[in-house]
């Protein structure tokens, strides 16, 4: 399954790929997470990405697809693949679109979370990520056992640099103006399922799940050109 998660910030595109790894057996590709990564990690990209994922921009196009076509190109990502934040543009869109075909590929499932302003306000400002394993919590909606750990690996939790007010505001500016054509450009390709991602993170997972297994029974569906 080569599954495309979009949604805005907060949404919940990295809590459902995180659960939907184990049950398609296909690994999450976070763009956010893999330049996150290079920050940390103090490389020349990272340093340059820096900059925009500071103010809530986007990263440029040809700095993000460098990540990701190196990413796609892993063992692990040649049956399938959960896209988290990628793509985020028209360019994106078309560049993921040449990439797979250049392997006779497409893309099968593309979920839109569609998620209101204020209920993503609530949780991006309760988030909680473990620094270990990247494992996410809310402080509310889904607190970890024991406050400030990580269930899964007792890791520290932490708040994002880029969750701060302002910078959500300018991330949620950024989100209608570049990302929200994907709808039109999926919708027009025959790929786009969107989903009500408010309600429980079991309701959401089974309402992605769903629209996943229709696909799967009518044999998937190839990309158009
Ligand atoms: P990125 O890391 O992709 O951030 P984002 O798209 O802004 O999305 P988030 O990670 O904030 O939200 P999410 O949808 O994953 O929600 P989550 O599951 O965490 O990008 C960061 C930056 O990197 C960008 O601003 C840009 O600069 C750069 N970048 C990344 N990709 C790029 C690209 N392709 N091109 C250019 N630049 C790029 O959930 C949020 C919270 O809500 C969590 O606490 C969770 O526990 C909670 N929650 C989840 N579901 C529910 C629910 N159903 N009910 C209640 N709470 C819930
Ligand atoms: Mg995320």
């Amino acid at each position: 399954m080569r599954l495309v998660l979009l949604g805005p910030p907060g949404a919940g595109k990295g809590t459902q790929a995180q659960r939907l790894q184990e049950e398609l057996k296909a690994p999450q590709i976070a763009s956010g997470d893999l330049l996150r990564a290079a920050v940390r990690n103090k490389t020349s990209l990272g340093l340059e990405a820096k900059r925009y994922m500071d103010q809530g921009t986007l990263v440029p196009d040809e700095l993000v697809l460098k990540l990701i076509e190196e990413r796609l190109r892993d063992p692990d990502a040649a049956r399938g693949f959960i896209l988290d934040g990628f793509p985020r543009t028209l360019a994106q869109a078309e560049a993921l679109h040449e990439m797979l075909e250049r392997n006779g590929q497409g893309l099968d499932l593309v979920v839109a979370l569609i998620v209101p302003e204020q209920e993503i306000i609530k949780r991006i400002s309760g988030r909680r990520t473990c620094k270990n394993c990247g494992a996410m919590y809310h402080t509310i909606f889904d607190p970890p056992r024991n406050v400030g750990l990580c269930n899964k690996c007792n890791g520290e939790l932490y708040q994002r640099d880029d969750d701060a007010e302002d910078t959500v505001k300018m991330r949620l500016e950024v989100y209608d103006t570049q990302t929200r054509p994907l709808l039109n450009y999926y919708q027009d390709r025959g790929l786009l399922k969107r989903i009500d991602g408010v309600g429980s993170l079991e309701d959401i997972y089974h309402r992605i799940k769903s629209a996943i297994e229709e696909v799967s029974t009518k044999g998937g569906c190839a990309q158009k050109p």
